[in-house]
């Protein structure tokens, strides 16, 4: 039986976005290798996938996986309002490969994983983004994300990272 959770695709252009299955995650961890310093465990992926499912996305076109967006659901402090417990979305890690970039695949992957996080009642969505990744960053501001707060030293090379944050419900 097809689980209806599972249906959920959606077109951007040429490529379609899913949700990731354990298949994937060779290649989504390929990419991550291409195009990020930030690397993780195999257990890392795996543990995400099965922890949120909904918002571990893929970009694919004619079967070839080109882009990922992984998300936590989190407790803790919420970045918006001081010393309020909040659910949040926690995108770890979004990346689409070079030459499949300009496509509206990060703006589309990021959209559809605020969507699922919304859905699995976060309040807020947050990120740790390099401060000079101006074109990360601006996509983010696109869709509504503000710089939260600045993190100095954050990466292992020292960089800074900006936090950002977007309300998705508003908080009792
Ligand atoms: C960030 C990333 C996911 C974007 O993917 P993408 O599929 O090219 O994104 P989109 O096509 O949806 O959007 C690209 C936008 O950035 C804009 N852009 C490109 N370079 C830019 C720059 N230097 N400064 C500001 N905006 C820039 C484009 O004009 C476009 O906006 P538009 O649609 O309004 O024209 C991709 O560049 C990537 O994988 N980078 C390496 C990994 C990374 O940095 N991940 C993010 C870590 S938080």
């Amino acid at each position: 039986m097809v689980e209806l959770e599972n249906i959920f695709a959606e077109k951007v252009g040429n490529y379609v976005l899913r949700r990731c299955s354990i298949e994937d995650l060779k290649k989504v961890i390929s990419i991550n290798l291409i195009t990020l310093p930030e690397n993780y465990s195999d257990y890392f992926f795996e543990d995400l996938l099965k922890s949120s499912p909904e918002s571990f996305i893929v970009a694919e076109k004619n079967d070839e996986i080109v882009g990922y967006i992984m998300c936590r659901i989190e407790y803790g402090f919420s970045n918006f309002k001081r010393f309020n417990l909040s659910r949040k979305g926690h995108i770890v890690s979004l990346a689409v490969l070079e030459n499949h970039r300009g496509n509206k695949l990060g703006k589309s992957l990021i959209s559809s994983a605020v969507n699922a996080l919304k859905l699995k009642g976060c309040n807020e969505a947050y990120l740790e983004v390099r401060a000079t990744n101006d074109e990360a960053v601006a996509i983010y501001k696109q869709l509504g994300f503000k710089i939260t707060s600045v993190i100095s030293g954050y990466y292992r090379d020292n960089e800074k990272a900006n936090l950002m944050g977007i309300q998705l419900m508003e908080q009792k």
